[in-house]
């Protein structure tokens, strides 16, 4: 069954560009994104592994560690990356998971027969410090993702978790934001969110982001 928002993420130990990696222990207390390409050497996939080497000072702010993986083998990431590296002006910065044996790619439901018989598609997983599922998405082989979008949802992800909001459709950083409907306490609303707030009706409240 497809892994749902909520569970735990299914850990395992896999070789990678970067040797045997066991999911758990190397994300130790960091937020985690893991993401599947179609194949190595292949063209928006290069796009999207520079792109996110050249984010990786975005992610590192936000305490996420990022990993790769395609079905293709360790020689071949290796030798990918050096492609990578020269044609997208980066230096891959992260591990890409070899999964020949298919074993992560079952467990994550990556595969989806009727899109393509073996090569995995673009599914990627958003994983918080407790091992929690918090973002699942899938995009069709032949459309890159948005890695900006992955960290206004890791934004608004650790802005629920630390502050008890929620963002509204759109929402970019430093925009109001939304107190959780779950807090009605007038007394705890107003300490904790002393910048003030608005209720346009009883569910719908806006706030300044708090962190900011
Ligand atoms: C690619 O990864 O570049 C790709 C894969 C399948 C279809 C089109 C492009």
């Amino acid at each position: 069954m497809a892994l749902r928002l909520g569970d735990i993420a299914p850990d395992f130990e896999q070789d990678s560009s970067e040797g045997p990696i066991r999911l758990h222990e190397w994300l130790g207390a960091s937020w985690g994104v893991l993401f599947s390409h179609p194949a190595d050497f292949t063209p928006v996939c290069t796009t999207e592994l520079g792109l996110t080497a050249k984010l990786k000072g975005d992610f590192a702010k936000r305490n996420v560690k990022v990993i790769a993986l395609s079905v293709d083998s360790v020689a071949s990431h290796r030798e990918w990356i050096k492609d990578i590296d020269g044609t997208q002006g980066t230096t891959v910065n992260f591990p890409i998971i070899a999964d020949g044996d298919r074993k992560v790619s079952e467990l994550y439901d990556m595969i989806h027969p009727n899109a393509n018989e073996t090569l995995t598609v673009r599914s990627l997983f958003v994983i918080d410090p407790k091992k929690k599922v918090r973002l699942t998405i899938t995009y069709p082989a032949s459309t890159g993702r948005n890695f900006n979008e992955i960290l206004r949802v890791i934004d608004s992800l650790q802005l629920t978790d630390n502050h008890s909001v929620a963002t509204p459709g759109n929402w970019q950083d430093g925009d109001d934001v939304v107190i959780v409907p779950s807090l009605k306490d007038e007394d705890v609303i107003k300490q904790k969110f002393p910048k003030g707030y608005k209720a346009v009706r009883p569910y719908l409240r806006l706030t300044p982001q708090p962190n900011k």
